[in-house]
């Protein structure tokens, strides 16, 4: 069984970036969790951090109940001596070597005496035994992320962390790859740090998910959470609810036509029903785009002074009128002077 991974309140800074700026987590044994967060929000820093490749400037890391790094101890733990495995989105495989001689390098370093055994079976385990042969020019992408992921796994990590490992991929080999990438951590029972800005992919692998922005992760929780209490106007964005639709307070109720915006409303497609006809409390709309996604129509609505998706059953016109009601209890609600959670009492 491996063990899990906590990080105690990591800051780091370049310069004048604050790049991580207090981040605490905890990934339980054999757990997968996924970091999402657009680009220079500190993903990569702190999976540096992580791997004893960056020193923090302040915080902890922990491997279950070793002490990988205290900045105020100044202990460090060098990276080859922390029992982690990485994958990165450039493949980083020697051009000279073989893909056995690639995923056995790292176990002969280590003068493991059977590593050409463990690297056949690992080669093995990501459907590549009959690629060994082959240097890195004689294979795909695809196939050479496989042979990447195959040297983490021989070196049978505690801990593997992926830097967006799909992103040079193509869409069809992204959805295969990360399937595996489940698969096999789960087979192996390694606790996983993923690192993405790929909603769907995170949403796909984690067990936990973490949302980070400008240094600092604003919620960590499970999916099932993130997606339906998002904890501040930023991660309900970054998990894919549109708006904002400027709104305000009237009598303990969020009303969408008062004219004001001390609030500000997020929604998700499926919370939403599109009529053609007036519905009583239904929010106006226009039409902006409607487009045949298979079974159905997606269409983006002006609504309020903002922008929401919806689904709908008929291709709708640009520029029609519609009315749009909102599931209850469905509304994401913020308010608009800091993005927060908005209390309505
Ligand atoms: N070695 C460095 N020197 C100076 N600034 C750095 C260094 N490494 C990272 N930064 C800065 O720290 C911030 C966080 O960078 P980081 O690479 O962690 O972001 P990221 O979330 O991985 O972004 P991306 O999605 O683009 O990979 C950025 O503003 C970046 O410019
Ligand atoms: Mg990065």
């Amino acid at each position: 069984m491996s063990a899990g991974l906590r990080i105690v309140g990591a800051q780091k800074r370049f310069g004048a970036v604050q790049a991580l700026a207090d981040v605490s987590l905890e990934a339980a044994p054999g757990e997968f969790v996924v970091l999402l967060g657009p680009s220079g929000s500190g993903k990569t820093t702190l999976l540096r951090s992580i791997a004893g490749l960056e020193p923090l400037d302040a915080g902890q890391i922990w491997l279950g109940e070793t002490l990988l790094e205290d900045a105020a101890k100044k202990l460090r733990l060098p990276s080859e001596a922390r029992g982690l495995g990485m994958v990165f989105q450039e493949y980083a495989l020697w051009p000279h070597l073989s893909a056995l001689e690639n995923v056995g390098l790292p176990l002969r370093e280590r003068r493991v005496s059977d590593w050409k055994a463990r690297a056949v079976q690992t080669l093995e385990s990501v459907g590549l035994h009959d690629h060994a042969a082959r240097f890195p020019y004689e294979l795909s992408g695809g196939q050479q992320q496989r042979v990447a992921l195959a040297r983490a796994l021989a070196g049978r990590p505690q801990v593997l962390l992926f830097d967006e490992p799909l992103s040079n991929l193509d869409a069809q080999l992204r959805e295969e790859l990360r399937l595996e990438i489940a698969r096999l951590t789960r087979e192996y029972g390694i606790t996983s740090v993923y690192i993405t800005h790929d909603q769907s992919e995170a949403f796909f692998l984690a067990d936990q998910l973490g949302v980070m922005s400008a240094g600092c992760l604003l919620q960590f929780a499970a999916p099932e959470t993130i997606y339906e209490a998002p904890s501040t106007a930023f991660v309900a964005r970054f998990t894919g609810a549109m708006g904002p639709i400027p709104a305000r307070r009237l009598e303990g109720q969020v009303s969408l036509e008062a004219l004001g915006s001390d609030l500000e409303v997020y929604l998700r497609p499926e919370d939403l029903t599109i009529s053609e006809q007036p519905v009583p409390d239904a929010l106006e709309a226009t039409v902006e785009h409607a487009a045949y996604i298979g079974g159905r129509y997606q269409c983006w609505l002006a609504a309020g002074g903002g922008r929401v998706l919806a689904w709908h059953s008929q291709r709708l016109q640009p520029q029609q009128h519609v009315w749009i009601a909102v599931q209850r209890g469905a509304m994401h609600v913020f308010d608009s002077s800091n993005g927060r959670h908005a209390r309505l009492e």
